[in-house]
């Protein structure tokens, strides 16, 4: 285990009715605020309604930005911090996924910045600080709800890329698992998906000697498994809707469960390649990628996928070889993904290879990535390739 430092500053408030606090919360951070959210699914619930009386019987005054997207975009982020300086907005409030926390924390960061919010994605400028923020999660997916990162779409020049800062943690997330009880099935399966490729980000590592993070890994990633297909069966399993919900937050807040091991991310840049061009969900980007880099670089660390394969798929090695364990693992992860109802294959979203050089370049603009295998732009070629 290598020396780590870990602070995690947002005040998370878990379970049904939480939403009645989101008066009281938000007021502590002043009485003008932005309200973001996406393209309806929050009016279609009442969570709109609600969350506006609230505000209102808080003394809060609410200017609002709608229609964040999936996949969330600089133009629409732009808006947002031209609403925030004009109207002198205190605290934003996000009320949705992970696109639209993401949007409200890059408004919150570019709102004080004198330059262009981009410069934070293509590293010309830090965040040195911030608006304060505010969730109520409606999605159980990018953990965004309990970290500082986030993810913008230049659509433009079709780049989607991240940025982050401990000045974005949102400063409270309100964490109701009924909300979720409307999310469409296929975020569902992306969200989860989502979710497990969060922890392959940190468990396939090379560092040692780090068993209780191993561990922790392995029960987010079989709580995930176990709670997944009860929540496509029915979509107000309670219980099911809380595993899920409470699995995202701590699959990505601030990397809790890895502390102390070097996390590798290699398949979420590639990922985000592909979203920046074909504007797929995330989630099902992870479940074409990750299953081939997993075949890709195995072999750097055969141990550690027979680990995954016995503790987490619980395959029996007796009379295999470890590369047969390992690659069990890994068919077990694609089986899994396929049997929710997620995507295998690029050609699935009606992508060819036409763009693979273009993204697989780009992948690999800041330097090669990942750390369990060193990955250049070969590689992710390769490993697009594979995906096709
Ligand atoms: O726009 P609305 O109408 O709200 O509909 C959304 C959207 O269409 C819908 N939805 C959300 N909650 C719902 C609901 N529909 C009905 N009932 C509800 N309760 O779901 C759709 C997808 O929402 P989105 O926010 O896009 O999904 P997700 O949470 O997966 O976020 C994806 C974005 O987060 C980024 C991704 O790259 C992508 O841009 N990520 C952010 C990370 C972070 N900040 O740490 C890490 C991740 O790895 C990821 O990169
Ligand atoms: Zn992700």
């Amino acid at each position: 285990m290598n020396s780590f430092q870990f602070v995690n500053p947002t005040h998370i408030v878990f379970g049904e009715g939480s939403v009645d606090q989101v008066g009281k919360l938000t007021a502590n951070y002043g009485n003008t605020v932005l309200l973001v959210y996406g393209s309806g699914s929050v009016k279609k619930t009442g969570l709109y309604d609600k969350t506006v009386s609230l505000l209102q019987e808080a003394g809060v005054t609410i200017h609002e930005l709608a229609n964040i997207e999936p996949n969330p975009r600089l133009s629409t982020v732009k808006k947002g911090i031209s609403i925030c300086r004009e109207q002198n907005v205190s605290f934003i409030l996000a009320v949705g996924g992970g696109s639209v926390i993401d949007a409200a924390k890059a408004i919150a960061a570019g709102v004080p910045y004198e330059g262009d919010v981009w410069d934070f994605f293509t590293h010309k400028a830090t965040i040195q600080e911030a608006l304060p923020l505010g969730t109520i999660l409606t999605l159980a997916a990018t953990g965004s709800e309990m970290n500082g990162n986030f993810v913008v779409t230049h659509w433009e020049e079709n780049l989607k890329r991240g940025a982050g800062s401990l000045h974005v943690y949102p400063k409270f997330s309100i964490l109701d698992p009924t909300l979720t009880y409307t999310v469409p099935r296929n975020h569902t399966v992306n969200g989860s998906i989502d979710i497990m490729s969060h922890v392959f980000e940190q468990y396939f590592s090379l560092t040692e000697n780090a068993p209780l993070q191993e561990r922790l890994c392995e029960s987010v990633l079989q709580t995930v498994i176990e709670n997944v297909e009860p929540a496509l069966a029915n979509p107000e399993d309670a219980a099911a809707r809380a595993n899920l919900m409470w699995c995202g937050t701590m699959a990505l807040n601030g990397g809790l469960i890895s502390v102390g091991v070097q996390n590798d991310w290699a398949s979420h840049m590639i990922e985000h390649e592909i979203s920046a061009v074909y504007d797929i969900p995330h989630g099902a980007g992870l479940s074409v990628v990750f299953p081939n880099w997993m075949k890709y670089v195995y072999k750097e660390r055969v141990d550690r996928f027979v680990q995954y394969a016995v503790r987490v798929w619980n395959i029996d090695p007796e009379g295999k070889t470890d590369d047969e364990v390992a690659l069990a693992g890994i068919q077990a992860t694609r089986d899994f993904f396929t049997r929710i109802g997620a995507e295998a294959r690029l050609a699935d979203f009606g992508i060819g290879s036409d763009q693979l050089d273009r993204m697989a370049g780009e992948a690999v603009r800041y330097g090669n990535i990942g750390n369990f295998k060193r990955l250049d732009k070969q590689d992710v070629y390769n490993i697009l390739e594979l995906s096709l």
